[in-house]
């Protein structure tokens, strides 16, 4: 008996696997406000023509020209070695050249970056570009004649939200040394494996910083990270250790002689110097920005300095919507691409002014977004779905109290339910500001799906159409394209290359061919970049009008009974509940069934009377979905595992569901919520009888690893 007997027989309902986003509701347009439009950036919709695929790959010369070059490109795209693409080949720059000095000569006085401590007492810092400058010049001095390092060699940074991040980057960047950022949530170990598979020589920390009220002893994890790294037989010669508070130590271990050194003892030796930008080729690597794989060696997204800083630059003034003048925010840790892309290089390349923040979101309370705002003008907002979901349910009334005005807003990181969109346009954009859903991944460099915010309407829930120059494409299992509006889902790739496009992981070629294109390229030997798909890795469906609604990462579906349910429409549905502000849904192994829904949801303030929710939950799912989606159980807890990005750590729950061993939860920001969600569940499921039979290796791994696909 096949699965689809069993669950015909049970269900009385027969249901193709490729049918799982049938269950989406077909959002309403909203048209951006008339006062937007006359100052976008992009208002004319003939540039979809521009960057039609007639004009590819010449169309993405308008991005190029956004940069200063030292060397103008003979080649816009050189396909010659797929899937290894070459873009602006023949061109010379120098990404920090074109972050600061250009800028420097003409606005010196403007803020670059706008420095907000996470202790409200501490005082905002406003740095000039003229004041980068400088910074970033002695920086590199220090680099090169204090550690040695030149172009090619690579750097791992483990830097909290603080200026000196952006310019050590730059300043990397000025000597053409490749940069690989550490997100500093992430654990010693973590880095030391970094560390060791970039080949790294030099480490550069920070002592301590603030988070969540408290000060954090970082160093402590750089300790950690050299013994790692050590035993991969990695040698760290220096570790650069910047303080906090300048001149006062805040770590409990102790700094090793000879090894570590305070940036802010040897920094004066250079007070003053200048050290000439070199001029890199387009093609040399900028930085490495590894992916949270769950297994094997970690993955390092190689991003090149022309390519690169072109698609960043071209996006942020299409998207981001970014002029000379704003104030822009993007509420998200340059330890991620969304940073290096929309905090650091983007912005930056366009002049403009941006804001780096360096706590919680909700610290000390869930106004503090907005007394932000509202104090530096912040018009231009970026943030991810999971932090507007807990501001959502922290204050869901704050935003009214204070006085700020957004043009833009976008949100990033994860498909956004159309609940918390609305929410986020009503309350947060005060239904004025223009919304941007922009769909991408760290292997990509920018955005791949997004609405021009000038130009097209917004749909929540969907990210929108291509963006300019990407022409995605969706296959099923066997790589038969899936027409738009026949709401089926499948994989979806992109068909062309593009400049922001990684280079390659470092040090694995073949791994990355694999990854991203074996599966759907035919003909290895083809010199045709149409015979090259890029796999993206996410599950999608093309409505007619062309937007895409991105499903999530392809492994993240429960399979009940044969149905492929996508975990972001049972938690979508589960989220058009009133009392709900978070939901996440695990599966749980099932004799019958295979696997059945469980429901994990976290109420918003105020709310009582737990059962009552329950079942709404449950009847949301059935209504919006189908009864084969029921879930078995809702859990009301009060707060989610999350990683320190503030995704939910599904993989988490579901061990729980499962009452299989939780793992690691070292890397949680609140690991103390776990061993109550698990005594609430389980003793539960005890009474009830749910215990599941002993799982197999196989069920075990798919378990303990679901949420977290690479
Ligand atoms: C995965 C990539 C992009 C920078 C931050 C995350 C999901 C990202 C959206 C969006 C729906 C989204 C995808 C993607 N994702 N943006 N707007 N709508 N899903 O980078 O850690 O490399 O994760 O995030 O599943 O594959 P990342």
């Amino acid at each position: 008996m096949t699965s689809t007997e069993t669950s015909a027989e049970h269900m009385g309902t027969t249901l193709s696997e490729a049918q799982i986003a049938v269950h989406w509701r077909e959002e309403e347009y909203l048209y951006p406000p008339a006062r937007f439009v006359a100052q976008a950036n992009s208002a004319d919709p003939d540039i979809y023509h521009r960057f039609s695929e007639d004009n590819f790959p010449e169309c993405f010369r308008d991005y190029a020209d956004l940069l200063d070059w030292d060397r103008y490109w003979h080649t816009t795209l050189d396909s010659s070695d797929p899937p290894f693409w070459k873009w602006f080949v023949g061109g010379r720059l120098n990404a920090s050249y074109n972050c600061v000095d250009r800028h420097m000569k003409k606005t010196p006085n403007k803020a670059a970056i706008i420095w907000v401590p996470e202790p409200e007492g501490q005082l905002t810092e406003a740095i000039t570009y003229r004041e980068l400058y400088r910074r970033v010049n002695e920086m590199a001095a220090l680099l090169r004649d204090f550690c040695g390092l030149q172009a090619g060699d690579r750097v791992t940074l483990h830097m909290p939200m603080v200026p000196e991040l952006p310019v050590v980057m730059l300043a990397c960047a000025r000597l053409g040394v490749v940069h690989s950022e550490v997100f500093a949530g992430f654990s010693g170990t973590a880095c030391g494996g970094r560390i060791a598979d970039s080949g790294s020589r030099v480490l550069i920390t920070m002592d301590s910083y603030y988070r969540d009220g408290k000060l954090l002893d970082h160093k402590v994890k750089a300790d950690e990270a050299l013994e790692a790294a050590g035993k991969e037989g990695a040698q760290v010669s220096k570790v650069l250790v910047f303080r906090r508070h300048p001149g006062e130590y805040r770590s409990a271990n102790p700094m090793v002689e000879g090894r570590d050194f305070f940036v802010d003892e040897v920094i004066g030796r250079y007070a003053g110097q200048t050290v000439e930008p070199v001029s890199m080729p387009a093609e040399a690597p900028l930085f490495l920005m590894y992916t949270s794989g769950t297994t094997g060696r970690p993955k390092g997204a190689q991003h090149s300095t022309g390519g690169y800083l072109s698609y960043v630059a071209g996006t942020s003034k299409h998207y981001l919507d970014i002029h000379p003048d704003d104030t822009y925010w993007c509420f998200a840790d340059i330890g991620w691409i969304t940073g290096h892309s929309y905090i650091v290089y983007g912005p930056l390349a366009l002049g403009t002014t941006t804001v780096v923040y360096e706590g919680a979101p909700a610290y000390p309370d869930a106004g503090r977004p907005w007394r932000i705002a509202e104090r530096l003008g912040v018009n231009i907002f970026h943030t991810a779905p999971t932090t507007i979901r807990m501001l959502r349910k922290a204050g869901p009334d704050l935003p009214a109290k204070y006085d700020f005005r957004f043009k833009l807003m976008v949100t990033v990181g994860e498909p956004i339910e159309p609940e918390v969109w609305r929410w986020y346009h009503q309350v947060v954009g005060k239904g004025d500001a223009v919304v941007v859903d922009t769909w991408w991944m760290t292997e990509t460099g920018g955005f791949l799906g997004a609405t021009l915010p000038g130009v097209k309407p917004m749909k929540p829930g969907s990210c929108g159409p291509g963006a300019l120059g990407i022409y995605p494409v969706i296959y099923d299992e066997e790589g038969k394209v899936i027409d738009p509006g026949s709401g089926r889902a499948g994989n979806i790739c992109i068909r062309n290359p593009w400049p922001g496009i990684m280079q390659t992981i470092w040090g694995q070629p073949e791994r990355f061919v694999q990854t991203y294109y074996a599966k759907y390229n035919q003909d290895r030997a083809s010199k045709d970049w149409r015979d090259w798909p890029f796999l993206c890795g996410d599950g999608a469906v093309q409505a007619l009008d062309g937007y895409y609604r991105i499903l999530g990462r392809i492994d993240d579906v429960i399979n009940v009974s044969g149905h492929r349910l996508g975990t972001k429409e049972l938690e979508s549905a589960v989220l058009t509940v009133p009392e709900v502000a978070e939901a996440a849904a695990v599966p749980v192994v099932d004799e019958l069934r295979g696997r059945v829904v469980e429901m994990y949801i976290s109420l918003k303030p105020g709310v009582t009377g737990p059962s009552e929710v329950e079942e709404k939950a449950k009847a949301a799912i059935e209504t919006q979905i189908g009864k084969v989606a029921r879930p078995r159980n809702v859990w009301v807890v009060p707060d989610m595992p999350k990683t320190r990005s503030g995704k939910i750590m599904r993989r988490v729950i579901a061990s729980i569901s499962n009452f299989a061993d939780v793992g690691d939860i070292s890397t949680l920001a609140n690991p103390d919520v776990v061993e109550g969600i698990r005594h609430q569940v389980q003793s539960r499921k005890l009474q009830r009888n749910e215990v599941p039979r002993q799982l197999t290796q196989k069920e075990l791994e798919e378990i303990r690893s679901y949420g977290t696909a690479e």
